[in-house]
């Protein structure tokens, strides 16, 4: 005979139970216990913080940047002095030696790479590959996002506008929508916004196999931003957090969010003149769109280790709304695995019974 037995397992332990199969997937690929990315920021996600997050459970992941592959090597035999848990690295398409950085992951056993900044060259898949990594991408529409599943990508990061950073244009609530029901082979982690549990708790609930965050790390007590950097993003509501803005069509901006200052004005008045110089001849259009290209060169880096707030880069998501004090990463983990966790269970309670959960309740009795 069976019966019930609600009162023997805990809401609590139940719906624990129940958010690790919804992000089983994600935690199985990247090899850990929390499906959540530590998303990579240049200058923020170093050795501390990106061990810090693998320490916690989750997944941290190295910001390659623009470093070179000796200083690469460095950082990740650093951040394997201070973890045994895995990490990955995220390398920019662009960088002039891709391929070598790749080697340098490859040679100190990287398990993960991630590459961003566009569709990733072929050479650079079959590398990561044939190399034995697993391989992750980033995903701004489910067209590409099939294209990558097919060419080799072992999983996919789809990132919403609502991100700090670099952005494509449209939200995650979207891109969501139009990914997650459409593509099962690999799995997908969610970006963009997400500073609470609960909604990452949604999103896996629609297919995906975890979540990435950055502005929230980037704000804990690992990461190594200056005290400015951080005390902005407490100070900062979600509508602080903007994407930089294009005076004219002509001269295209690569849209990036982050917090408005002295900075993003100063941006706009350069826009201004630098049309007005191209308008009287001044200047060549190629001259004057490298020099709008060239006006946040070394901004991000001046606000994050300087501190400059205020005429610096300070990358952002809307999810800053939800950075209210500095906290450690173990904090923060616990804090979105709690939300979800509370919303499971308040949703069993609220049905009067946890068989909804998807777990079979009745022991033999
Ligand atoms: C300060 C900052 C720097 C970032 N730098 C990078 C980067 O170098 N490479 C990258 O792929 N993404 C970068 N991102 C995006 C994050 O990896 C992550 O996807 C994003 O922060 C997720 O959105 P959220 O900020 O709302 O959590 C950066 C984000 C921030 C806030």
């Amino acid at each position: 005979m069976t019966e019930p037995v609600a009162a023997l397992v805990t809401g609590r332990s139940a719906a624990r139970a129940h958010l690790q199969q919804l992000w089983s997937r994600g935690a199985a690929f990247l090899g850990c216990d929390v499906a959540i990315m530590g998303g990579a920021m240049s200058w923020v996600s170093e050795r501390n913080l990106v061990a810090a997050i693998s320490n916690a459970g989750g997944f941290g992941v190295i910001a390659c940047g623009s470093m070179a592959p000796a200083m690469l090597d460095a950082e990740i035999a650093a951040t394997q002095a201070l973890t045994d848990r895995r990490f990955g690295v995220n390398l920019i398409t662009m960088h002039p030696q891709l391929n070598d950085l790749i080697a340098v992951c490859l040679a100190r056993g990287v398990t993960h790479i991630v590459l961003a900044g566009g569709i990733p060259p072929g050479a650079a898949v079959r590398a990561v590959k044939d190399g034995g990594a697993r391989l992750i991408c980033f995903a701004p529409a489910l067209v590409l996002a099939r294209r990558l599943a097919r060419t080799g990508t072992d999983a996919l990061v789809i990132e919403g506008s609502e991100a700090g950073g670099h952005i494509g244009p449209v939200s995650l609530t979207v891109l969501a929508q139009e990914i997650l029901p459409h593509l099962r082979d690999i799995p997908i982690f969610v970006a963009g916004g997400l500073g609470r549990g609960d909604a990452i708790l949604s999103f896996l609930e629609m297919g995906a196999s975890g979540a990435q965050l950055g502005t929230r790390f980037a704000a804990s007590a690992e990461s190594v931003a200056h005290d400015n950097f951080k005390q902005a993003f407490i100070r900062a509501n979600a509508r602080d957090a903007l994407p930089s803005r294009q005076l004219d069509d002509r001269f295209p901006v690569i849209p990036v969010r982050g917090l408005v200052n002295e900075g993003t004005k100063r941006f706009l008045s350069h826009q201004a003149d630098v049309v007005a110089r191209f308008q009287s001849g001044e200047l060549s259009r190629e001259a004057a769109q490298l020099s709008i290209e060239h006006f946040w060169a070394g901004a991000l880096r001046r606000a994050v280790v300087e501190g400059d707030v205020e005429t610096g880069s300070v990358m952002a998501g809307q999810s800053v709304g939800m950075v209210t004090t500095v906290q450690s990463v173990a904090e923060i983990m616990d804090e979105l695995v709690g939300q979800a966790v509370a919303a499971l269970e308040a949703r069993g309670a609220a049905l009067g019974a946890p068989q909804h959960l998807g777990h079979s309740f009745a022991l033999p009795v």
